[in-house]
C-alpha cells in the first residue's frame, strides 16, 4: 500500500474504493408515512447526550480525544505502518474510510467496542450515493424525476443496504449546485436550480437518515462538498471558486441549508479555494455561516485529505500549520490522513492550541455517535444481509426510478414509443451492450445490471436483435487513482478498427426496421476528476451517429451520460432522443419499457442543455440584461450563436401533451408577512396516461438588487389519465419571495410588484402578477 502524501491528486492512492458499484431500489408499497413511523433506535433527548457526551470526555486521554477526530482508512498509517486495528484497539481512530467488507468492519467494531478502553464505537462510511447493491440513477437522473418523495424512498433503501452491511454513515448527498456542465461531478448532484436541489436535499437526508438520527435500518448522512465546489472555475474540477456573498447564499447555500433544516448529521468540508480561502480551512464559512447561519449542529468532516492539502493550496505552512487551522476553522473530524493524528498532539503540547478547541470537536463527534443509537447499535445486520440486499422490492424500485428519471429530449411525428410488432431492430454503440456502465460512477457492492442490449431482449423476446458497438472512446488522461489502485484501461480500439465497426453499424441499420443508438460517455468520464474541456460525444461517437442516421432507417438515440453533452446535430437529424443519464441496475429493462411505451416518459431536465460548451456555464436563472433577445437589434448577445440553450431547464416531453389554464392567485397582494395560494388546472389532452411536472416561476420587478429573470418556487408531479384534467396549487410566502440583499446583507422580502408563471418548464408562459405590500 503506498502512503497518503498531501497532494489532492495523491490522496486516493491508499484507497480501497476500486471495488465500487451503485444500487437503489423502489418501494413501491413504503409510504413516507410508515418510513415516518419507523421506530428510532435512539431515543435520548439533547440534555441526555450532552451528560453522556460530558461525561465520557472526562474520562477521555489527549490521544483518545484526538482518535476521536481521526478517520484512518483501513491502510497502515505511515511513517511508522500503524496497523488500522492497533490504533482502534488503542482508541485513536474514531472512524474508517472505504471499507466495504462486511466482515473486517465488523471485526474492527468489535475491537473497538470490546477491546478499546473506552468502548466507543466507529463510524463506518462510504459513498452510498445511489444506492448500495440495487443501483438507482446517478443523482442527476434522480433530480430528473422532479419526486423527492421516491428519491426519499430511494435512499432509505439504499440506507437499509448499507446499514445491514455495517456502513453507518455515507458521504451524501451531494447537494452542490453547477451551472456548468464541463465539471464532472455534475452528475452527482440534482443540477442548476436552488429550489429543486433543495427539495433533492431534503429527501435524500430523511431518505438516508429517517426522520431523527438513530432511525433503525439508516444511516447518518454527510452533505457535501460546502460549499461552493460546483462553481470550480472552467468546470475544472478542484480548482478554486469564486462567489459574490450574495449569490453564495441566495443560490449555493440554500440546498445545504435544506439538508441542515432535515437534520443531517454531518456536513463535508469540500476541497477547492473559496474566494482565495481553502472551504476546509475557512473559518468564515465553517464557523459564521454553517454553524452562525445555518444552525448546523452536527459535525464536519473533511474532505479525504482536504486538511493536509491546505499545505498543497499555500495556505498552510507546514501539516502542524494545516492541523491547526483545519481545526480552528471548525473541521471536526480528519478524513483520510493522519494530519490530526500526527500533529494535534504537538499543538496541544506546545500550548499553541487550548485542549478545549480539541474537546469542543469531540463532542460534536460523540454527539452524533450518541443520537445514532451507536452505542446501543454498533454493528450491521449480517444474519439479514442477504435478503436485504436481495430484496425485490429494492429492484423493482431500481426500475421504476430509472423509469421516471428518463427525459423525452425529442420525439418528431410521434417517431417513439417503438411498436413492439418490429421484426428486427440494431442496437449500435459502444455502452449498448454494458451492464456495468450503465450504473453510472460511485457503486457499492458489485450487483447485476442489465444492459440496453438485454433490456431490448427482453422487452422483444422473438424480434431479431442485432448489436454491433460501432466504436470506442476513452478518457485521454486516466483517473488520477487508477493506476495506484492496479486499474489498468483497456486499450481503445484502433482507428482502422472503429472505422470497420461504423461500416459494420451502419449494415446492421440497414438490415433493421429501426436502430437504437446508444451513445454517450462512460461512466469513468463523469464525477471527480472527470471534468471535459469540451462536451462533444467522446471518441467516435459522433461519426458513428451520422453514418448510422445517413442509412435512412428510423433511428432513435439512447443517451447514456451524466451530463449534458453537444448533441446540436442530432436534434436537428434524428426524429426521436432519450435522455436515460446513468439509470442504474436495472437500466436497459427501464430503457425497454419507455421506448415501448409501457412507460410514458415524465422526467425533466435539473439543468439547462448548452447547443455547444462554449455557451457554458448556461442557466435560467440568470439576471436580466440591458440587450435582451427581445429588443430591437439584439437577438443574441453572441453574433455566432444565439444565446438560448438548445433544450430549458425544466424542459421534457411526453406521448401525450399538457394544456395548462385557469391559472388563479387568490390574492393580488399581500403583505411581506403573507402567503398568497396560487392555483392552475392542468389537462391530459392526448390519447395515452402521463406525467406532467408542473412548475412554477416567480420574478420580482425591482428591489434592492437585481432579480433573477426567473426562479423556480414550487413544483409537482401529477399523473393524468387520457381526458384527465387536476388543479394543482402552490403556496407562495416568505420562504419562495425571499432573498439575501446585498445591500442589507440580510433576508428581505421587499415590497414590490412580480411576475408570475406555470407551466411544463421554465419557457412557461401562463402568466399572472401580484404584489408585496409593506
Ligand atoms: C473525495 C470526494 O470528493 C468526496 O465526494 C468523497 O465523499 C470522498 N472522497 C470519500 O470517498
Amino acid at each position: 500500500m503506498l502512503n497518503p502524501i498531501p497532494n489532492p491528486i495523491a490522496r486516493h492512492f491508499p484507497g480501497s474504493r476500486a471495488a465500487v458499484l451503485i444500487p437503489l431500489s423502489i418501494l413501491l408499497l413504503i409510504s413516507i408515512t410508515s418510513i415516518a413511523q419507523q421506530p428510532s433506535a435512539a431515543t435520548l433527548s439533547d440534555a441526555q447526550v450532552r451528560e453522556r457526551v460530558e461525561s465520557l470526555l472526562k474520562q477521555m486521554t489527549l490521544q483518545e480525544k484526538i482518535g476521536q477526530i481521526t478517520q484512518i482508512g483501513p491502510w497502515p498509517v505511515p511513517p511508522e505502518n500503524l496497523k488500522p486495528e492497533d490504533l482502534i484497539r488503542a482508541g485513536r481512530a474514531g472512524s474508517v474510510l472505504w471499507t466495504i467488507d462486511s466482515a473486517q468492519i465488523k471485526k474492527m467494531q468489535e475491537i473497538a467496542v470490546k477491546e478499546s478502553r473506552l468502548k466507543i464505537p466507529l463510524l463506518f462510511g462510504y459513498d452510498v450515493i445511489h444506492g448500495y447493491k440495487n443501483v438507482f440513477p446517478v443523482p442527476i437522473g434522480m433530480a430528473a424525476t422532479w419526486d423527492p418523495a421516491m428519491v426519499e424512498r430511494a435512499q432509505a433503501m439504499a440506507a437499509h443496504e448499507a446499514s445491514v452491511s455495517g456502513i453507518n454513515w455515507t458521504f451524501g448527498p451531494m447537494v452542490d449546485i453547477a451551472r456548468d456542465p464541463r465539471w464532472g461531478r455534475i452528475v452527482e448532484g440534482a443540477g442548476e436550480d436552488p429550489y429543486l436541489g433543495a427539495a433533492m436535499a431534503r429527501a435524500q437526508v430523511l431518505g438516508f437518515q429517517g426522520p431523527r438520527l438513530g432511525t433503525i435500518n439508516r444511516v447518518v448522512g454527510s452533505v457535501k462538498h460546502f460549499a461552493g465546489y460546483g462553481a470550480a472555475e472552467g468546470g475544472r474540477d478542484y480548482d478554486a471558486s469564486y462567489i459574490p456573498e450574495e449569490l453564495f447564499r441566495n443560490i449555493y447555500l440554500r440546498p445545504f441549508q435544506a439538508a441542515v433544516d432535515a437534520g443531517v448529521g454531518t456536513v463535508m468540508s469540500a476541497y477547492m479555494d473559496l474566494n482565495d480561502v481553502p472551504a476546509s480551512g475557512n473559518k468564515w464559512l465553517l464557523r459564521d455561516v454553517l454553524r452562525r447561519d445555518m444552525g448546523f449542529r452536527g459535525f464536519v468532516i473533511s474532505d479525504a485529505w482536504a486538511v493536509a492539502s491546505l499545505q498543497v493550496h499555500g495556505y498552510a505552512r507546514d501539516p502542524e500549520d494545516a492541523a491547526y487551522r483545519g481545526l480552528t476553522a471548525g473541521v471536526s473530524m480528519d478524513m483520510g490522513s493522519e494530519t490530526y493524528l500526527k500533529n494535534v498532539p504537538k499543538l496541544v503540547d506546545s500550548g499553541k492550541l487550548p485542549i478545549s478547541a480539541v474537546d469542543q470537536m469531540v463532542r460534536e463527534v460523540l454527539a452524533v455517535k450518541f443520537r445514532l443509537g451507536l452505542f446501543e447499535h454498533p454493528f450491521g445486520d449480517l444474519a439479514s444481509k442477504e435478503k436485504v440486499l436481495n430484496d425485490p422490492e429494492h429492484r423493482a424500485a431500481t426500475r421504476l426510478a430509472a423509469q421516471r428519471s428518463m427525459v423525452l429530449l425529442r420525439n418528431e411525428n410521434q417517431a417513439l414509443p417503438l411498436k413492439k410488432t418490429l421484426a428486427s431492430l440494431a442496437v449500435i454503440g459502444p455502452l449498448a451492450d454494458s451492464a456495468e456502465e450503465i450504473k453510472g460512477s460511485w457503486t457499492v457492492e458489485r450487483g447485476p445490471g442489465v444492459s440496453v442490449l438485454e433490456g431490448l431482449r427482453n422487452k422483444l423476446p422473438d424480434a431479431k436483435i442485432e448489436f454491433v458497438r460501432g466504436g470506442d472512446m476513452q478518457r485521454l488522461f486516466p483517473m488520477p487513482w487508477d493506476a495506484a489502485e492496479g486499474r489498468k484501461a483497456t486499450p481503445l480500439m484502433p482507428e482502422s478498427e472503429m472505422r470497420k465497426e461504423v461500416e459494420k453499424a451502419v449494415e446492421a441499420a440497414k438490415r433493421a426496421d429501426t436502430v437504437v443508438l446508444v451513445l454517450g460517455e462512460r461512466a469513468s468520464m463523469s464525477g471527480e476528476a472527470a471534468s471535459r474541456a469540451s462536451l462533444t460525444l467522446p471518441g467516435n461517437q459522433r461519426q458513428l451517429l451520422e453514418a448510422v442516421v445517413a442509412a435512412g432507417k428510423p433511428v432513435v438515440l439512447v443517451l447514456l451520460n451524466g451530463r449534458p453533452l453537444e448533441i446540436t446535430w442530432a436534434a436537428e437529424h434524428v426524429p426521436a432522443i432519450l435522455e436515460a443519464w446513468y439509470p442504474g441496475s436495472e437500466g436497459g429493462n427501464a430503457i425497454a419499457d419507455v421506448l415501448f411505451g409501457d412507460v410514458n416518459p415524465g422526467g425533466k431536465l435539473p439543468v439547462s442543455w448548452p447547443r455547444v460548451t462554449g455557451q457554458a456555464p448556461t442557466y435560467y436563472n440568470h439576471n436580466l440584461t440591458q440587450a435582451p433577445e427581445d429588443a430591437p437589434g439584439f437577438t443574441s448577445r453572441y453574433w455566432d450563436l444565439v444565446t438560448a440553450p438548445l433544450y430549458p431547464f425544466g424542459y421534457g416531453l411526453s406521448y401525450t401533451t399538457f394544456a395548462f389554464s385557469n391559472l388563479k392567485l387568490d390574492q393580488k397582494s399581500i403583505k411581506a408577512s403573507g402567503t398568497l395560494h396560487v392555483s392552475v388546472d392542468v389537462e391530459n389532452q392526448g390519447g395515452v396516461a402521463g406525467d406532467e411536472v408542473v412548475q412554477l416561476y416567480i420574478h420580482q420587478r425591482a428591489g434592492s438588487a437585481s432579480r433573477p429573470a426567473r426562479e423556480l418556487k414550487g413544483f409537482e408531479r401529477i399523473a393524468l389519465a387520457p381526458g384527465e384534467k387536476k388543479t394543482v396549487r402552490f403556496s407562495l410566502g416568505k420562504e419562495e419571495l425571499k432573498f439575501w440583499s446585498p445591500e442589507t446583507k440580510t433576508w428581505v422580502v421587499e415590497p414590490e410588484a412580480f411576475d408570475v408563471w406555470v407551466g411544463g418548464d421554465s419557457k412557461a408562459t401562463l402568466h399572472s402578477e401580484f404584489k408585496v405590500t409593506e
